[in-house]
């Protein structure tokens, strides 16, 4: 897979009725979807086939942080599974990459795309401090992190479209920004703290935007999405 910007739609409904419900609605078009926790664990493995089985690229947002050998067989089956995008913590270490990377790569060398997730939104600089024990600044953390995913071998991180330039400056191009908080201008923001537009997040040079509230709460998604692809791929 290559480095195409892309809409992600963040699938996050609780039961597999509510999502086919949602993605019936798609009758043109065969948006990327992200499944995360709630779905996957509610629904387990078949919701992901069934989604692949409709066409649909699926980002599978579950990150994982174990020991390496467990992280390595765990994303052996998710390989297995066929998802398109894979994601874990990069707290685990470059070990713990490394060893994923290996759990996913197929006999005939190919993969799903794998990025980390570095410091979680929901971890400010008096959290990270106090809970974590870390007595460096956040973005020093953030792109330290996502400087490990890359020597281990990942394809890029997620992060905020506001840190997707920095980024690619430490990190290169090549490497992949995938970045939630996108809204629209005349939107709502919901719990988003720092949140851009989807053409704003295109300007700083986002490779993905993972866009739910925005696209499933709209009176009309399809024309939310594709006003998001409008927007960010052009
Ligand atoms: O509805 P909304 O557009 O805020 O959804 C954003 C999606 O991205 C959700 O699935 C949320 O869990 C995820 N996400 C996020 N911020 C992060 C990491 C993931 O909003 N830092």
């Amino acid at each position: 897979m290559g480095k195409n910007r892309d809409v992600i739609i963040a699938c996050d409904f609780a039961s597999a009725e509510a999502t086919y419900a949602f993605l019936d609605k798609f009758t043109e078009e065969k948006p990327f979807v992200k499944i995360g926790m709630e779905l996957f664990y509610a629904e387990g493995p078949a919701i992901v086939r069934e989604i692949k089985k409709r066409g649909h690229k699926i980002f599978l947002d579950l990150k994982l942080h174990d020991i390496p050998n467990t992280v390595k067989k765990a994303m052996r089956v998710l390989s297995n599974l066929d998802v398109d995008i894979c994601n874990l913590h990069a707290g685990g270490s470059v070990d713990m990459m490394k060893a994923a990377i290996e759990g996913l790569t197929r006999e005939d060398g190919t993969r799903p795309l794998l990025i980390a997730v570095t410091m979680l939104t929901s971890i400010d600089q008096t959290r990270m401090e106090n809970d974590l024990w870390i007595s460096k600044e956040l973005p020093e953390v953030v792109m330290h992190y996502a400087s490990n995913a890359k020597l281990a071998g990942l394809d890029g991180v997620v992060c905020s479209p506001l840190e997707a330039g920095k980024v690619h400056e430490v990190c290169g191009d090549e490497f992949l920004t995938v970045t939630p908080g996108i809204r629209f201008a005349d939107g709502a923001d919901g719990d988003q703290q720092r949140v851009t537009t989807p053409a704003k997040a295109k300007e700083i040079g986002s490779d993905f935007i993972v866009v739910g509230r925005p696209i499933t709460a709209a009176e009309d998604p399809v024309a939310a999405y594709r006003r998001c692809v409008a927007d960010f791929v052009g």
